[in-house]
């Protein structure tokens, strides 16, 4: 028996990445998974492969940076399932422009598509949780959603804003729903990858305890917990997932 069974997981973002790890390790637990993304043909090899794996999972193709993203992910999910248990904000782009030369719309994009995406996804689906008296939404921010890093002006207030977001959440939605978030360190996956791989991260890895950047089915196994009754007494919570970051 899975720890999913009969459930409904939207993960937005779920085309690569720890989003598509964290489909994979949903529906090995029973999750009906809708996978989200822009890729068409890596949205359907991932949809292929948790079928091949025995499991359900269908995928919605929707941009963050549409208005009509919340309702389009909404309406494929409501149709296909029928209900909705758990969403995970997951999708994210990291913006490399600078703070001195930064135009008004690469800064919005970044928050658009970060933030703005989730909290109006959750619009929708909270009403769904609410009256089935449950339900679990888990955001994905980052360790620079706690403290800046250099650089990323806009990405590092996106992810503050997350985190703020989570905890805004957590108050309008308890007790039905619970509302926390991930801040996940350095985590080998394509945005890793488009930021100049783990060799970037030398420094950051110094300061690691565990003196290694994570794989994605490490953020995947905490948003299992945050999906879960294993964390009912858990609300309102950023869990950094960083392997130790200046401990
Ligand atoms: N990797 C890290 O070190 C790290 C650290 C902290 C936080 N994070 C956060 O973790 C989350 C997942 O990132 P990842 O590292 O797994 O990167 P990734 O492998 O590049 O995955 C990003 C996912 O987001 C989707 N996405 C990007 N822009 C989108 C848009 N405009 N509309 C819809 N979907 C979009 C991508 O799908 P398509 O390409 O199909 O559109 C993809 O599925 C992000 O929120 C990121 O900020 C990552």
């Amino acid at each position: 028996m899975g720890r999913l069974d009969g459930k409904v997981a939207i993960i937005t973002g779920s085309t690569s990445g720890m989003g598509r790890d964290t489909a994979y390790l949903f529906a090995k637990e029973g999750a009906k998974v809708v996978v989200t993304g822009r890729n068409e043909k890596r949205a359907q090899a991932v949809v292929d492969k948790i079928k091949a794996d025995g499991g359900e999972a269908i995928y919605v193709l929707a941009d963050a940076a549409d208005p009509n993203f919340a309702s389009t992910i909404f309406d494929a999910t409501m149709e296909a399932y029928g209900t909705i248990d758990i969403l995970m904000n997951n999708a994210g782009m990291l913006s490399l422009a600078q703070f001195a030369t930064i135009t008004a719309e690469e800064f919005m994009a970044d928050i658009n598509i970060n933030v703005t995406s989730a909290l109006m996804l959750s619009q929708k689906v909270a009403p769904v949780m609410k009256a089935k008296g449950d339900g679990h939404i888990i955001n994905i921010a980052s360790i620079v959603g706690w403290a800046a890093h250099w650089g990323f002006v806009a990405y590092v207030t996106s992810k503050h804003a997350m985190v703020g977001l989570t905890k805004a959440m957590a108050n309008e939605l308890a007790p039905t729903i619970h509302v926390n978030g991930i801040c996940p360190g350095a985590i080998k996956t394509a945005m890793l990858d488009s930021v100049g791989g783990e060799a970037a991260f030398d420094p950051m890895i110094a300061r690691t305890a565990l003196h290694r950047v994570g794989e994605g089915s490490e953020i995947a196994h905490v948003a299992l917990f945050l999906a879960t009754t294993d964390s009912s007494f858990v609300d309102g919570q950023l869990i950094r997932v960083d392997g130790g970051v200046d401990v």
